[in-house]
């Protein structure tokens, strides 16, 4: 589904990412780790489109990307709502961007943000919802045209602990019922292991692979009752260990 061959991407004289091969097939969950500065975003953005890779080459459905798509979905670690519209008219936007048949969409958008837990918010605007429930309409902003892939860098690190969890949980959730092939940039061992597949150990600046950690445990998993598995103690504890 996804594929990079040998890319790399440097700003000037600075390597951000070098040589990454990676493949995601299909409806995968992989995580990606690495410390600050080491190429996330910059990986995601060329996923996305967003970016021209300096070598190498970025595959999407089978073909080359170099521009964004409608199918590639990219969720940013800051909501970004237009504080002027409400939660469902900024669940709207792709919508209206992409000029699609709207009545429909409406509806798809309003079932989101009921699934999203945010039933009697629909007509709030931004400055009246808390953070977690403000990145809950940027997930819902992100599915409305339902992507094939779904790029989330960071989406819940400015949120506190409990609700980290719970947005965790039911992105979790959310890819069960429907599985997205998805590339979530996270800084935390947990949350990785919670959500993901597979794990891509970033190298420090610049970006190279330096493991991909499958995590063979049973779904669902939850952050509460799994930790206590050997399995998941196993895998947090290798993955603390590729980091250091
Ligand atoms: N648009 C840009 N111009 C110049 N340097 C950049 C740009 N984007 C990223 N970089 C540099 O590339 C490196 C990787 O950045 P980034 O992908 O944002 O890392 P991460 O998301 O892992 O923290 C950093 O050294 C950063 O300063
Ligand atoms: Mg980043």
């Amino acid at each position: 589904m996804i594929t990079l061959s040998r890319v790399s991407r440097s700003f000037g004289a600075v390597a951000a990412l070098e040589e990454i091969d990676l493949s995601i097939a299909e409806g995968e969950f992989v995580a990606v780790i690495g410390r600050s500065g080491c190429g996330k975003s910059t990986l995601l953005r060329l996923i996305a489109g967003l970016l021209p890779a300096t070598a190498g080459t970025v595959t999407v459905e089978g073909t080359p990307v170099t521009a964004p798509r409608r199918s590639i979905a990219l969720m940013q670690q800051q909501p970004a709502l237009l504080p002027w519209r409400t939660a469902l008219d900024n669940v709207m936007l792709p919508v209206e961007i992409a000029k699609l048949p709207r009545p429909p969409h409406r509806t798809r958008a309003a079932e989101l943000l009921d699934a999203a837990g945010l039933a009697g918010f629909h007509d709030r605007h931004p400055y009246e919802l808390s953070g977690g429930m403000q990145q809950r309409v940027a997930l819902c902003r992100a599915l409305i045209q339902q992507p094939r892939v779904l790029l989330m860098d960071e989406p819940f690190s400015a949120l506190d602990a409990l609700t980290r969890e719970d947005l965790a949980a039911q992105l979790q959730d959310l890819h069960l019922a429907r599985p997205a092939t998805t590339v979530f940039v996270t800084h935390s061992i947990q949350e990785a292991v919670l959500l993901a597949d597979r794990v891509v150990v970033l190298t420090p600046r610049p970006g190279r692979v330096r493991k991909v950690l499958d995590v063979d445990i049973a779904r669902p998993r939850s952050l509460g009752h799994s930790a206590a598995l050997p399995a998941v103690a196993e895998c947090v504890a290798h993955l603390h260990d590729l980091l250091a």
